[in-house]
């Protein structure tokens, strides 16, 4: 890929941790739990991940999406302690991906607002998760949380919805595949 950040990225991070091909990008990303916490993500890091989320197709092209980035200690305790996922503070940043449903409502009524703003978000969620592969990082999509909780800790109101909290960092465990059913069983072709 490539395409999110300079190409002088690939000099910093020396040529194993190039810029990947898709398909190896997609299919390396696993969830990770543990990071290394002594290895810093940059701005410039952070930068690369929301400029490809934003990349993401969203209904009516409304982008509904809001990005919260926390670095802080007591920041990042504060949203751990809010979703009940400690390990997730372990990550040296961690960015939550939130939706304005409004816009959506506004122009496309109910189902703008049920299933478009979260499908749209989620197209974000995604696309930083295999942006953060493309340049050597790992993360884990964390949806098991209470909505006002975390909006809470991040100081967000009503209707701002967090759709995922991503910890993003370098990977400190050993990389493992959980398996998938097999395509003929989730397929149809008609
Ligand atoms: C909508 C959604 C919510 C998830 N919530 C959590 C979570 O709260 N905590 C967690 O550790 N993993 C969470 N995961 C990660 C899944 O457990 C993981 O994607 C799944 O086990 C497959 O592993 P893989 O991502 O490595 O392929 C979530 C994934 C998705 C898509």
């Amino acid at each position: 890929m490539g395409a999110y950040g300079s190409g002088a990225g690939i000099e910093r991070r020396g040529l194993t941790e190039a810029f990947m091909e898709f398909s190896e990008v997609v299919a390396k990303r696993r969830s990770v739990r543990h990071f290394n916490t002594r290895r810093e993500v940059t701005d410039e890091d952070v930068r690369a991940l929301l400029e490809a989320a934003i990349t993401a197709p969203t209904a009516g092209n409304i982008q509904p999406w809001r990005f919260v980035v926390l670095r802080g200690e007591e920041a990042k305790s504060r949203l751990a302690t809010a979703i009940g996922q400690k390990w997730a503070t372990a990550a040296p940043v961690v960015i939550v991906v939130c939706v304005d449903p409004r816009p959506c409502s506004a122009r496309y009524g109910e189902r703008g607002e049920r299933l478009y703003a979260i499908q749209d978000s989620s197209a974000a969620v995604q696309t930083i998760l295999l942006a953060a592969v493309d340049r050597g990082l790992a993360s884990c999509w964390i949806g098991a949380f209470d909505d006002e909780a975390v909006r809470e800790a991040l100081d967000v109101a009503r209707p701002i919805t967090p759709v995922a909290v991503l910890p993003v960092g370098y990977s400190a465990e050993a990389a493992r595949k959980p398996s998938r059913r097999p395509l003929e069983e989730v397929t149809t072709w008609l």
